[in-house]
């Protein structure tokens, strides 16, 4: 094998274009190819971090605003009516009030109204007509007929609520 064999003659090879001529900067006045790109980008990036601060400022400012929230005032608040014929002796009758649990008692002489929740850990209380007791079913407590404990892991009484009896119905406002 010749030299010119093994490394060509100068006239098969194409010469690569000089260094200077592909960094070369644009020529004064000519539009940047960059920036017909950037804009759309830069509008999108906008987006998203207002997207992104927008969801980060409402995981602060709603639980914030949650809690600073003033509770209902007492004429906002909701107003239980029962029917003094819906009462019936020995039987319980269990209503919401604002979220409380309620449990209406009529043993014969007046209705009683009481917090539903057992003072222990705030289980339901059921009502037992037969022995005119309170039964819990968590733990075993149990209450009388006035909310009193009688036996269980209790020492505080069901919560007593105040009800008026307006017009034939039993009103706890
Ligand atoms: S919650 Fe009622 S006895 Fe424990």
């Amino acid at each position: 094998m010749t030299e010119h064999q093994a490394t060509g003659t100068p006239s098969d090879r194409t010469a690569p274009p000089p260094l200077q001529a592909a960094v070369q900067p644009p020529a004064a006045g000519a539009a940047e190819p960059a920036s017909d790109l950037s804009a759309p980008r830069r509008t999108f990036l906008k987006t998203c971090i207002g997207g992104m601060t927008a969801v980060s400022a409402g995981t602060v400012v709603y639980p914030v605003a949650s809690f600073l929230r003033l509770p209902a005032t007492l004429s906002e608040s909701q107003v239980v009516k029962v029917p003094l014929d819906s009462l019936h002796e020995d039987q319980a009758l269990y209503r919401d009030f604002n979220g409380v649990p309620l449990v209406v008692v009529y043993t014969g002489r007046v209705p009683r109204v009481y917090d539903a929740s057992c003072t222990h850990l705030g289980c339901l209380v059921a009502w037992d007509g037969g022995r005119h007791r309170f039964h819990c079913p968590c733990h075993g407590a149990v209450f009388n007929d006035h909310g009193e404990p009688v036996s269980g892991p209790v020492s505080r009484p069901l919560k007593v609520i105040e009800a008026s009896v307006e017009d034939g119905f039993l009103v706890i406002a």
